[in-house]
């Protein structure tokens, strides 16, 4: 695949929810239903869907106030499509809608590397409360040795 070919889409309006949600579902990434999904998208200050040959391939989105801070979720690329650069592609459109903010993420364990691949610095100073911290826990995402 070229990636001159795939087309930007930022309005929630032009896709295909189903498509989405199979796509974050297919990882794990969330278990939430298609309206709920929806929702939590239109929900969100940047969305950011990549289109390839009519399919929606790629997906990320970020909360923020558009000023100060912003927090990137939910970037996946549909599983054939990856290792072309789409990953990269989602992030770069992602901070671009929220130049001049401080942006954070946090990511499972396995992508640890990839975000320090495309600039991103480890927190030194960072926490979180989990709605589900036992999963999280079980999935390596808290240090507990900081405990
Ligand atoms: C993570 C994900 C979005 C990356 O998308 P992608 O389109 O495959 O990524 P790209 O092709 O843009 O980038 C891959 C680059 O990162 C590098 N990379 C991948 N994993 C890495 C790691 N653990 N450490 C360092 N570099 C890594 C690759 O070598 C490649 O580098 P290059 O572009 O210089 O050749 C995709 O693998 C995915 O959807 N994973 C499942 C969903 C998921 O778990 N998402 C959570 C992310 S928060």
């Amino acid at each position: 695949m070229n990636i001159k070919d795939l087309e930007v889409i930022d309005n929630c309006d032009e896709v295909d929810f189903e498509e989405v949600n199979h796509i974050l579902n297919f990882y794990g990434l969330s278990d939430l239903d298609t309206p709920t999904q929806e929702k939590v998208f239109r929900n969100s200050y940047v969305t950011v869907f990549l289109r390839y040959k009519d399919k929606i391939v790629g997906v990320g989105r970020a909360i923020s106030d558009g000023i100060t801070h912003a927090n990137i979720y939910n970037v996946a690329v549909r599983d054939e499509y990856k290792g072309h650069g789409i990953g990269k592609v989602i992030v770069d459109e992602i901070l671009k809608r929220v130049e001049g903010c401080n942006v954070t993420l946090y990511t499972s364990p396995k992508h640890i590397g990839l975000y320090e691949h495309w600039g991103f610095k480890r927190l030194k100073t960072a926490y979180v409360i989990f709605a589900d911290e036992t999963h999280y826990k079980e999935a390596g995402f808290i240090d507990c040795s900081l405990r």
